[in-house]
């Protein structure tokens, strides 16, 4: 980006000391209202931040340079957006109600849940299923995690309670061998490539256990395993009966897929209605990307505001902080969703960039965080782009309360406080954006969502980077695989690793 003259205008712009100064920004007529933006059942307020019109018109160019509206629109025509793996990106495909993947892939969903519903597929025991364990991690496990949290408020509201086992750990899969009643549950290996190592060893501990069991009679009618996946052979050769598995494309990304049959969980919980909801109020947002100018587009500009603190700015973190529980999961979900997509270092070329892309994730619920980490947002000497988000439901005096707790905290971080004695005064000037929801609808939830995948694919077009394949990941998991190969064989003494390494390895070995 060095010879980018938009770039140089931008890291200029950015070194006016006035811009990090909110008290001067707040000198400008109107910062409220042209710093506020709604659509659907959204309202984001950018005003808590380092940042003025001008940098914003910089930062428009800058998409305008990135070509974003054609890049917008190969993605919404199917074009090849994954370049490594030379895929389109269908996951918008499966909102849109005129779209042929819509229907075919609410329909495959909806038939499994009636029929699990009506107890015309049972368990292997012959039992009514009550209740769903999704074996699956990342994405197979993070979207419909949270979209149940915030969709079924109680696990005894949902429909069919849903159960997760996501990482290799016996305590896990114990505790959860414990909650659930195993004769009426159905366990469900959600695997978009159905070879990750984890989710394959907890479904092998369960169908083990299963087998163990009096009483235990899979057939075609009655299963207590099921699959969800992009790779319907491997599931069929892991002995799962056809009717049981939920096929889905392979252009759909795994962090994007829980518009797909990996939303099936959230169908069983929430019932359809609340994911026809869902995927509606994504399709609102699908709708808003497409069209909206970009300086009203709230993808966008949430996307403007990560490149401006990251690439301009240079800070480094991002929080993500819902406060209310039924989102507590959003963080884990904006993590992947932003780390796994946007954490490189090659551009589309597999040249080597010179600029940093993601910033590091991280959040939690809201008041929690408070009464955690918020002192160093106070009185730390750094500051980070935080997102308060908070949801519009006048129900309750302490839900009011909460709210205020969230707006209390960007007004605290903004405006500071002197106190005589220096070290219990806020310096304040701690940038903040909140973004509020109308409701906490199935919609509102979809377009919450839709709008931060967007966001996601508006960096990735400005950085110039792929956000649709994650080879990083391969590494660490290629080196475990070795590892317990050369355990099995006796031969750990021929692997080429460092003494720290190889002091683990036998620490374990030893124990
Ligand atoms: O972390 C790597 C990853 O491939 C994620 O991208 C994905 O969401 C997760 O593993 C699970 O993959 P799968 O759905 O294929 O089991």
């Amino acid at each position: 980006m060095h010879n980018n003259p938009i770039w140089n205008q931008l890291k200029d712009k950015a070194k006016q000391t006035e811009l990090r100064d909110l008290a001067a920004l707040w000198q400008q007529t109107n910062r409220h209202q042209k710093f506020t933006f709604e659509f659907g059942d959204l309202y984001l307020d950018l005003s808590k931040n380092w940042i003025d019109e001008e940098a914003l018109d910089l930062l428009q160019e800058l998409t305008t340079q990135a070509k974003l509206s054609s890049a917008i629109d190969k993605l919404f025509k199917g074009e090849i957006v994954n370049v490594t793996d030379s895929l389109p990106a269908s996951h918008t495909t499966l909102r849109d109600p005129s779209h042929k993947n819509h229907q075919q892939n609410t329909t495959s969903i909806y038939n499994l849940a009636d029929q699990v519903n009506s107890g015309t597929i049972r368990s292997a025991f012959g039992r009514k299923i009550k209740q769903l364990v999704n074996i699956g991690i990342g994405g197979s496990y993070l979207g419909p995690r949270l979209v149940i949290e915030a969709l079924t408020e109680l696990q005894s509201e949902s429909i069919i309670p849903v159960y997760f086992a996501a990482s290799v750990d016996d305590s896990l899969i114990n505790q959860l061998f414990k909650s659930v009643d195993i004769e009426h549950t159905l366990f469900c290996i959600s695997s978009k490539s159905f070879s990750t190592v984890e989710t394959l060893m907890n479904a092998r501990a369960v169908e083990k256990k299963l087998k163990r069991i009096k009483g235990y009679q899979p057939n075609d009618k009655q299963s207590s395993l099921m699959a969800i996946t992009a790779n319907q052979q491997r599931a069929r050769e892991a002995g799962i009966p056809e009717g049981m598995i939920l096929p889905f494309d392979d252009s759909v990304g795994g962090r994007f897929s829980l518009w797909s049959a990996i939303g099936f969980p959230i169908v069983l919980a929430a019932g359809k209605e609340k994911f026809e909801g869902l995927l509606a109020g994504a399709y609102q947002m699908d709708i808003h990307y497409k069209n909206e100018p970009f300086l009203q587009n709230l993808p966008v500009l949430m996307a403007m505001m990560t490149i401006w603190y990251r690439n301009f700015i240079g800070l480094d973190a991002y929080g993500c902080l819902p406060y209310d529980a039924r989102l507590r999961s959003l963080p884990k979900w904006l993590q992947q969703l932003m780390m796994e997509s946007a954490g490189k270092m090659h551009n589309i070329n597999g040249e080597v960039i010179e600029y940093p892309t993601t910033p590091w994730v991280f959040g939690d619920h809201g008041q929690l965080s408070q009464h955690a980490f918020f002192q160093a947002f106070h009185q730390g000497v750094d500051a980070l782009p935080l997102d308060f988000i908070g949801v519009l439901e006048k129900n309750s005096s302490s839900q009011n309360f909460l709210l205020f707790n969230l707006i209390a905290q960007g007004a605290a971080l903004m405006q500071g406080k002197e106190e005589d004695h220096s070290m219990k005064g806020c310096p304040g000037n701690k940038p903040s954006t909140t973004l509020l929801l109308k409701n906490m609808s199935a919609q509102s939830v979809g377009q919450l969502l839709a709008m931060y995948e967007h966001m996601v694919y508006t960096l990735s077009v400005i950085w110039n980077i792929n956000c649709f394949d994650q080879p990083g990941v391969e590494l660490g998991k290629a080196i475990a695989r070795d590892i317990q190969e050369h355990v099995e064989n006796n031969t750990l003494n021929d692997m080429a690793l460092d003494p720290s390494t190889m002091a683990l390895i036998k620490k374990v070995m030893d124990q």
